[in-house]
């Protein structure tokens, strides 16, 4: 595996290989990583002649500066997961690499999706995933680009960026979500629970199970009632359980023949985890 810490060297390197027609995958990280960014890298291997994985804790899609100071570093374990996993590149860049002085902050126009769930209780947080992946595949030029279904809100930001950038001749895989046996999702934030908020983590997965059980039958505010005085059982602070239409996003008042995801953000100590299950 190469290591690149800067953008240029990076650029050339890969540049080289595409002038081989070789096909470039992409999977960009912010480290701490685990079977679930693992099962990305995977899917990459598999489907490319060479696999970018990028570690860069972004500090602009952080809204709260003690999470981006908790955020997790485990660089020597990651560089040696990345290596078992038949990653070909890492690109490892600075704050100054990446944001540098010259490049100024865009806006992007996201329209809808940016201003519900996620974007309601972290605001300016997916302008700066926009930053940051915009500035990446700038820097990479993918053929093709792996995100997990864990962030089902960004995975449709990633898909309206490509759209903005008139990039989207890259195909974006989008990954299912990997579980701890008890299913839990796993997360690089799991890290800062204790194992007994470990083990009441698990409501958020059992209460998303819930909803899906209960979908047929139960209207959906009563549902969400439900699910809502279950995670406070477990000790959460709740920001939202939601059941809304998996295409938009879109709040779901009643259940006719759409596609439902249930989404779930909750903090449990100071630890806020979020997730999401296919309700049908
Ligand atoms: P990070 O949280 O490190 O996640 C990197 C990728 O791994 C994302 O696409 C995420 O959805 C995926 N992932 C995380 N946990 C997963 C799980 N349990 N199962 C499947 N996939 C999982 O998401 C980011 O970083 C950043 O926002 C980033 C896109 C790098 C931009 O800064």
């Amino acid at each position: 595996m190469i290591l690149f810490k800067k953008a240029i060297p990076l650029s050339q390197w890969l540049e080289a290989a595409r002038k081989r027609e070789q096909r470039i995958g992409f999977v960009p990280t912010m480290g701490a990583l685990h079977d679930g960014h693992l099962a990305l890298l995977h899917a990459c291997r598999e489907q490319s002649d060479i696999v970018v994985c990028s570690i860069f804790v972004n500090p602009t899609q952080f809204n709260n500066p003690r999470d981006y100071e908790l955020y997790p570093n485990t660089i020597e374990k990651d560089i040696a997961l990345l290596i078992q996993a038949g990653c070909d590149v890492l690109f490892l860049p600075s704050k100054e690499e990446m944001y540098p002085d010259h490049i100024v902050a865009k806006h992007y126009d996201l329209g809808e999706i940016e201003t519900v769930l996620e974007g309601q209780y972290r605001p300016g947080h997916f302008q700066g995933v926009c930053q940051a992946v915009d500035r990446l595949l700038q820097i990479v030029v993918p053929h093709q680009v792996y995100f997990g279904q864990k962030d089902y809100q960004q995975c449709m930001v990633v898909k309206k960026l490509l759209a903005l950038t008139h990039r989207e001749i890259i195909l974006l895989h989008i990954i299912p979500t990997q579980r701890e046996k008890s299913g839990l999702a796993m997360s690089s934030r799991n890290l800062r629970l204790t194992p007994e908020q470990r083990e009441k983590a698990v409501a958020i997965f059992k209460t998303l199970t819930f909803l899906k059980t209960h979908i047929a039958q139960t209207p959906i505010a009563e549902l969400k009632e439900q699910g809502l005085d279950l995670l406070q059982r477990s000790g959460f602070k709740v920001d939202y359980v939601a059941i809304a239409d998996a295409e938009t996003l879109g709040p779901v008042a009643e259940v006719r023949n759409q596609k439902l995801v249930g989404l779930i953000a909750a903090t449990l100590g100071d630890v806020r985890l979020i997730d999401n299950l296919l309700l049908n």
